[in-house]
């Protein structure tokens, strides 16, 4: 057999996104053999001592810091995953793109589209690849919509909705973390779930061209943090102060693509009642579909007058056979996540980009901050076309 390509994995950050990076790199060569890839966990950092206890103890890592500097400077580390807080993130996309690592970041790839853009240009310049964390793409399900659309399965594509919901800030009692903070977030349900819908938006139908939008903040104060909670889902601390909450809790938009389609993105972090439904719904002359991750494994199709029928996604969708050999048994999340981090190895051993890119990072971005200009302005606004290599708008690979 022929000898394997050794991957050395440095991680910046071990939360909920850094530890299931690291899963996610452990199964990528169970689930795609012929990467012919052995990965080696070689050094993690952060700052919390729990973190870099569960990097060693749990994942598998072979060294920890608290300084992220030491894994870029190990020259074991062959690729790097970002999994920090937003306001990390330029810094030290820029610090791994001056060690030449090529990198896996997450979503929002940086405050706003002025950092994205330098973190997009300084991996081309450097040519890097790249990888951010768009991981709703990745559902076999979501591959099989794309497909139709492209192939005009239902006719031309006339509007799209894309709903991107959650719960995970309605509770007031919720702590004021970075989240909520202006300068540790940039915005807020825009960059954190509104870029999801805008990436999925432009990977299935194409490039949005303009916003009109709108922002607001429903829970305005918030509890300050108990010592060490950063979570999505940490309460507060009851008995002390309020803190002000910097960002948005809901945002809402009018878009026009490039192609003329016309559409509705909405986003909430407070809605009562949806968990974690992000989903989109993209209407043709023909047919329509949808598809909601928190059914991530069906895709709603209407192609007769006969209205919507239900279709499990199957070995025939994107990368499902990866995975499970027949329709019917789920994937799950973290399996969007080895899809990912597949996309990202094989980009790497190829020198090829086929993972999401920074250039993605960027697009997703212009719109985001095209909507905060728009709420704040109350017109239209231009979505500036970015000089960067994307990838939503790729044919579909081998
Ligand atoms: N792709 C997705 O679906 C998805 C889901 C959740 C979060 N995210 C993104 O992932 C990123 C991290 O979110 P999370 O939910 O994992 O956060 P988290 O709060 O669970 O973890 C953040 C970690 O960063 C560590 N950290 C703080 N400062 C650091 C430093 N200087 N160096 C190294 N580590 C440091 C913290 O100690 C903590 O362990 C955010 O950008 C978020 O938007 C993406």
């Amino acid at each position: 057999m022929a000898p394997r390509n050794r991957i050395g994995v440095g991680l910046i950050a071990v939360g909920w996104m850094g530890r299931l990076h690291s899963r996610a790199y452990l199964a990528a060569p169970i689930h795609y053999p012929e990467l012919n890839t052995q990965i080696d966990l070689v050094r993690a950092a952060d700052p919390d001592e729990t973190g870099r206890a569960h990097a060693h103890e749990v994942l598998g890592f072979a060294a920890t810091d608290a300084d992220y500097r030491a894994v870029l400077d190990d020259p074991r580390v062959d690729v790097v995953s970002i999994c920090a807080p937003n306001f990390l993130h330029q810094e030290i996309a820029l610090a791994a793109i001056a060690a030449q690592k090529p990198f896996w970041i997450e979503k929002p790839m940086g405050r706003g589209a002025r950092e994205s853009e330098q973190i997009a240009r300084g991996a081309e310049q450097a040519d890097l690849v790249t990888a951010v964390g768009f991981n709703y793409r990745h559902a076999p399900a979501v591959a099989y919509a794309r497909h139709l659309v492209r192939s005009g399965a239902i006719g031309t594509v006339t509007n799209v909705r894309v709903s991107m919901l959650a719960d995970y800030s309605a509770d007031p009692a919720g702590a004021l973390t970075w989240r909520f903070l202006r300068q540790r977030a940039g915005s807020g349900v825009l960059g954190d779930l509104l870029s999801h819908g805008a990436d999925l938006a432009q990977y299935v139908v194409g490039r949005i061209a303009s916003v009109s939008g709108m922002t607001e903040t429903f829970i305005r104060e918030r509890p300050m943090p108990l010592r060490g909670a950063t979570s999505h889902f940490s309460r507060g601390d009851a008995e002390g102060p309020l803190g002000v909450v910097e960002n948005e809790d809901y945002a809402a938009a009018l878009v026009r693509f490039d192609s003329g389609v016309l559409g509705v993105l909405e986003s909430s972090r407070v809605a009562v009642g949806p968990r974690a439904e992000y989903g989109f719904e993209v209407y043709g002359t023909g047919g329509s579909l949808r598809w909601n991750f928190q059914r991530l494994n069906e895709l709603q199709l209407a192609d007769d007058k006969s209205g919507y029928r239900t279709i499990m996604a199957g070995p025939e969708f994107g990368d499902f056979a990866r995975f499970q050999p027949g329709a019917g048994t789920s994937m799950g999340f973290d399996d969007l996540k080895t899809i990912e981090a597949a996309l990202f190895l094989r980009s790497v051993v190829e020198r090829r980009q086929l993972a999401p890119s920074a250039g993605d990072g960027w697009a997703a971005a212009e719109i985001v901050d095209a909507i905060e200009r728009s709420a704040e302005s109350g017109a239209w606004e231009r979505v500036p076309v970015v000089t960067a290599r994307t990838t939503f708008d790729a044919p579909a690979t081998d």
